[in-house]
């Protein structure tokens, strides 16, 4: 487990610094004012690949260096990116393999950004390079702490030299024709292949439409498997030459929370420290931020992560940038660091005058001095984080409750054609995620290779994909006492996508005790209703529901609640097996948010899983743990000013003691030590 702070042991500050846009009088200019807000870290060389590498032959560092020694002269460190998210004009000019082809099958020319084709030759030999080059150059400087290589990762390519990829990556993955037309089902309409070379890549122009509409799962499955393992090989080889001239310095690529088309687990095990870009719009709901930060400490087990980028106000990109309300950019930060990051970073240092990023927020903004409402708030969050620094560094999120989050899953699901297109797993999950935290339960966000022993309970929401032996590590969970919770529409196929048949839930069937004989899928808008059949913890009456239906028989397990309208009315819709020394429950629906509350307080308080502290709505509580401190965050999300009741300690921001009826301003944060 690598610390990453180690050569600058505090809670990183800083964010992405573009010199190279700027005269040198600037220069001198933006390191008074980071000295002013307690920066003292800067990432460079995030777009300067044109700059780097002005032809084929020669590179150019110069400006680099000076950058990296002035700064550290300063006191002030670099996170170093590699400058490969956006190709030269040149090298698309001269090596037209390096541009991609699009979903349309067009293929594109230069222009934009995270433009490459990951499966160019040119792309890697020269991102490789030039990642070569900066490792020798910058691996015993002592201002360098962490490389940051390329940025945000993302998009697919459809070219030709990815098609080539495409079949070699499928005859490693089945070994020949005959597995993989029956792991597709190819027989249907007739799609047999005889030669690899008939296989073409799924999109617009050949199996797809719509971005995740498609006419065989199975291709369009493996292609984004492959497409997310294309562009990692691609970090990969950029990481391993790094690391080849110094191991130590940890490795990095900004993520993007619930991004969709990579799978960021398998990433996650191949970065020294996950980071992560968090760009919520005014109206997105915390719980969905803090579920994104409870992901990507999901990706490595629970390791403290990296904050890479926020904006320290407003974006350019959103359809309406509104700004952040004063002690929002506080808050938001402070969710962050509560939730496990150990770094709170920005794009960007200072604001640029043209192209798309000029309306973006930033810590200099157009003005060019200090004395703005932006930087007054950020330099009082700097000098704040300083002096936590040491007490939460490297300090642990402890949960015993995990929700299963799965890429390939999400993607089978979105791939399906029916039951219903309103059906989103992310929605899905996150439904079950903000009841959770509506009663400041701690949630790990896990993956299908985590080991589940130590939780208390597990939450798999639409587990549509029950991949080879997942099954059975959900049974022996349940089987050693552990209380497992699943939905509609799980179960119901392999990892190929392919239906496992003998009746839904397919093998998680006898785990529930029941078997799911039709489903029904409904407009949005059409209700039915959850009765519960007795009062069970805190649920009772009736509750609403909608978009899926299940038609359950129970085959053992006790009936909580039953369907109130339709054909099905009586039927069996909530239920829960006993299985060895635990527990597996079904919700055969989507409920609405009443009934989701009653019941995750239910399943909780059936394992003694409690709220961390009892705090009035719209207060967040999180906890962080370290040598033998437990940490609680307690971060006001409403515009008004709340009185906590019973919480107890001190709060490490303002040195208060809490008594009875501590106030908590509008957007105000405590950090209590117990
Ligand atoms: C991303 C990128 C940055 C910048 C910001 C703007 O996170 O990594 O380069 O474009 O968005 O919000
Ligand atoms: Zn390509």
């Amino acid at each position: 487990m690598t610390m990453i702070n180690e050569k600058l042991p505090k809670i990183w500050y800083g964010g992405d610094y573009n010199p190279e846009q700027w005269e040198k009088e600037d220069w001198d200019e933006d390191v008074r004012i980071f000295k002013l807000a307690g920066i003292d870290v800067a990432t460079l060389n995030v777009f300067s690949w044109a700059l780097n590498q002005p032809d084929e032959e020669t590179y150019n560092f110069e400006w680099l260096d000076e950058q990296i020694d002035r700064l550290y002269q300063n006191g002030i460190y670099t996170c170093l990116a590699t400058s490969t998210a956006a190709h030269p004009a040149w090298m698309a000019k001269k090596y037209p393999d390096v541009l991609r082809v699009d979903y349309q099958g067009r293929k594109r020319k230069f222009g934009g950004r995270h433009n490459s084709c990951p499966n160019s030759p040119t792309y890697r030999k020269y991102a490789e390079r030039i990642a070569d080059r900066l490792g020798e150059r910058y691996k015993d400087h002592p201002g360098v702490l962490i490389w940051h290589v390329s940025n945000e990762y993302g998009g697919y390519c459809y070219c030709d030299n990815c098609a080539v990829s495409f079949r070699k990556w499928l005859q490693e993955k089945y070994g020949n024709l005959e597995a993989l037309n029956k792991a597709w089902n190819t027989r249907f309409w007739g799609h047999t292949f005889y030669e690899w070379d008939e296989i073409v890549v799924p999109n617009a122009v050949s199996e797809e439409w719509n971005g995740n509409s498609t006419n065989f799962q199975g291709i369009s499955l493996d292609y984004r498997i492959f497409q997310s393992e294309s562009l990692l090989d691609c970090f990969i080889l950029e990481r391993d030459v790094l690391k080849k001239h110094n191991p130590d310095i940890p490795v990095t690529t900004n993520l993007m929370g619930t991004y969709n088309e990579l799978d960021y687990f398998k990433w996650g095990k191949e970065m020294d420290v996950v980071s992560w870009d968090n760009y919520p719009s005014y109206n997105t709901p915390e719980s969905f931020t803090a579920m994104r930060h409870d992901l990507m400490r999901g990706l490595k087990s629970g390791q403290p992560f990296m904050l890479m980028e926020q904006t320290p106000s407003q974006q350019n990109w959103q359809p309406y940038n509104s700004l952040k309300r004063p002690g929002v950019m506080r808050l938001w930060s402070y969710q962050a660091v509560a939730r496990g990051a150990d770094t709170v970073m920005f794009f960007q240092l200072r604001r640029s005058v043209g192209a798309c990023e000029k309306y973006h927020g930033a810590v200099i903004e157009h003005v060019g001095h200090e004395n703005t409402r932006v930087f007054r708030e950020t330099a009082a969050l700097g000098k704040e984080l300083a002096e936590l620094s040491e007490t939460l560094l490297d300090a642990r999120v402890p949960a015993k409750v995990a929700i299963v989050f799965d890429w390939e899953n999400r993607w089978a699901t979105e791939l399906s054609s029916g039951p219903s297109k309103a059906l989103d797993y992310v929605n899905e999950v996150h439904k079950y995620y903000d009841a959770l935290f509506g009663e400041n339960i701690s949630v790990d966000m896990v993956g299908v290779e985590e080991d589940l022993s130590k939780y208390e309970l597990v939450f798999a929401p639409v587990l549509y994909m029950v991949k080879s032996g997942y099954a059975d590590k959900v049974k022996e969970f349940v089987q050693n006492g552990g209380t497992f919770v699943t939905t509609f529409f799980s179960g119901i196929v392999n990892e190929h996508d392919l239906v496992t048949v003998g009746g839904y839930p397919g093998e998680l069937r006898d785990l529930l005790g029941i078997w799911v004989e039709e489903i029904d899928a409904l407009p949005p808008e059409v209700k039915n209703q959850i009765v519960m059949k007795n009062d069970e913890g805190s649920l009772s009456g009736s509750y609403d529901c909608s978009l899926l239906f299940d038609i359950i028989h129970s085959e053992g397990a006790e009936v909580l609640a039953e369907y109130g309208s339709d054909f099905y009315a009586g039927t069996p819709v909530i239920t829960c097996n006993s299985y060895g020394k635990g527990k597996a429950y079904y919700v055969g629906t989507c409920p609405d948010k009443a009934f989701l509350t009653d019941f995750v307080k239910t399943v909780c308080e059936e394992k003694q899983v409690k709220p961390l502290l009892e705090v009035p709505k719209g207060v967040e509580v999180t906890e962080r743990r370290k040598d033998g401190s437990s940490f609680f965050f307690i971060l006001n999300h409403n515009a008004d000013e709340v009185v906590l009741g019973n919480v107890e300690g001190t709060d490490l921001l303002t040195g208060k003691e809490m008594n009875g009826n501590t106030s908590l301003e509008a957007y105000g944060v405590m950090i209590v030590k117990q």
